[in-house]
């Protein structure tokens, strides 16, 4: 049986990588989903290789009016907002004393303030519905401690693990479960853009990186977004209806808590 069957789910940042493998997953588990991304260009050519179960919406979650037509869109579409998934988020890399104001409001404008109001738009949406939801935002391994060079992204996902919990303790009553998903490294192009970051600043060849984080992963390789998409289905089905607030590592063993 599929575990989705019916499901309506919004997914930002799904025009690529990980989002992108939730929206395939989601699909395949009899969901519609709308995939989101400030790029619509790109939302556009996925939604169109994803099939007729997935459409594209344009959607920048830094500015309120995008949030809300982007919800509008989906109720246009489907009738009701069932799933939201907060997966759009921005990664930069300084040391502290190179940290810039601009860097630092850009990335928490899109990972938490997004996350946020975002959130808090499709939890309007579901409690007008009165049949609960799911919601499932993004955090990672970065949330869980802090990195030399990585300060201001560490920060936002830890603020994100935050949010969760709040948000899930605030929002069960209303039968909408709240819970994150901690990934560890995942290849794909976010990394190709966090590999080159770090031959800069660490003066290393182009590469050098990505193979280290990947060789010290216990389960001996980075993740894929496939691997991250048992928890999300499953963070969205009715088998975890009694999981509240609950941020999960989906890592190879990078971090345990
Ligand atoms: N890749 C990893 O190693 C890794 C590790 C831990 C956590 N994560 C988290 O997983 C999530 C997905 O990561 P990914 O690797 O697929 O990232 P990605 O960079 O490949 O994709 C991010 C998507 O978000 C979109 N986006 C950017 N700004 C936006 C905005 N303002 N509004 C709407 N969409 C916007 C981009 O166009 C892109 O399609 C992120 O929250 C990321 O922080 C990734």
């Amino acid at each position: 049986m599929k575990r989705l069957e019916g499901k309506s789910a919004l997914i930002t940042g799904s025009a690529r990588g990980i989002g992108r493998a939730f929206a395939q997953a989601y699909i395949h588990e009899g969901a519609t989903v709308a995939i989101a991304d400030i790029n619509l260009q790109r939302a556009q050519a996925t939604a169109e290789e994803l099939g007729p179960d997935a459409y594209a919406v344009e959607m920048d979650v830094t500015r309120q009016e995008s949030i809300d037509q982007a919800i509008a869109a989906v109720i246009s579409h489907t009738g009701k907002l069932d799933i939201l998934i907060n997966n759009a988020a921005l990664f930069d890399l300084a040391p502290i004393v190179d940290i810039t104001r601009d860097s630092y409001e850009r990335l928490f404008s899109i990972n938490v303030a997004g996350t946020l109001f975002t959130l808090q738009a499709a939890a309007k949406q579901m409690i007008s519905q009165g049949q609960g939801g799911r919601i499932i935002n993004m955090a990672s391994q970065a949330g869980r401690r802090g990195e030399a060079l990585v300060g201001v992204y560490c920060a936002t996902k830890a603020a994100v693990i935050s949010l969760t919990q709040s948000a899930g303790l605030n929002l069960i009553k209303h039968g909408i479960n709240v819970n994150a998903i901690a990934p560890g490294v995942v290849d794909g192009e976010h990394w190709e853009g966090v590999d080159a970051l770090f031959a800069k600043h660490e003066n290393r060849p182009l590469g050098e990186k990505k193979k280290l984080v990947g060789q010290a992963v216990p389960f001996g390789r980075m993740g894929t977004a496939q691997d991250l998409t048992g928890m999300a289905v499953f963070l969205a089905s009715a088998d975890s209806s009694y999981v509240v607030a609950q941020t999960y590592n989906v890592d190879g063993g990078n971090w345990m808590s």
